[in-house]
């Protein structure tokens, strides 16, 4: 027997996902700062939620005439898990020197903005040049932190989404769109 699926409205369709992905890259690649076709940009994926916009954003940075070194990421966060003081912490480093070299950090979404400040503030640290941000939702009503993505795709509602590389509890992130669970689900 399958278990029942619960209730997922959508809220950003795989179209409206993939036509944003173009724009921004096309934006992206008109950055002075990243260099674009210097040939010496790392596209930075934040695991694990980042995976599937990095992988679209990697094919339309390409048709944008850019190639950027990909390279990933890990951070977990603490903060809605536990009371405790909202922490990150770098569960696994990326494996090349960003130490004269503009990065593009990729994440699905912004939200208390505590994962993008530890990541740039972690790569300056180690010498990028630059450190630009492109997240695909902005759930700015959860900000803890005052921080702003460079560049992101939409704005996201004050709601806890799934899919399209997001989880509920390790699950949904293959969903082709993003989507708001149902009351109740
Ligand atoms: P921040 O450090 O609070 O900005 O955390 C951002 C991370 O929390 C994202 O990379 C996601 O992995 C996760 N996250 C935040 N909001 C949601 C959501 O609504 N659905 C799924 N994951 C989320
Ligand atoms: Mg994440």
């Amino acid at each position: 027997m399958s278990e029942p699926r619960p209730g997922i409205r959508e809220v950003f369709s795989a179209d409206t996902i993939a036509a944003r992905t173009e724009d921004l890259a096309r934006e992206i690649v008109a950055d002075p700062a990243l260099d674009a076709h210097g040939g010496r940009l790392i596209a930075l994926c934040a695991l694990q939620g980042g995976f599937m916009f990095a992988a679209d954003m990697m094919r339309a940075l390409s048709r944008a005439g850019c190639h950027p070194e990909l390279a990933f990421i890990q951070l977990a966060s603490y903060g809605e898990a536990t009371v405790s003081s909202g922490a990150v912490t770098l569960v696994r480093d990326l494996t090349i020197d960003v130490a004269g070299r503009p990065v593009l950090f990729i994440d699905d979404i912004l939200d208390s903005g505590r994962s993008l400040r530890y990541a740039i503030d972690h790569l300056e640290a180690r010498g990028a040049t630059a450190v630009r941000s492109v997240v695909l939702l902005d759930k700015a009503a959860r900000r803890a932190l005052t921080i702003a993505p460079d560049y992101a795709g939409f704005a996201c509602p004050d709601a806890f989404v799934v899919g399209y590389g997001m989880d509920a509890a390790g699950r949904y992130r293959g969903l082709p769109f993003v989507g708001v669970m149902e009351e109740g689900s």
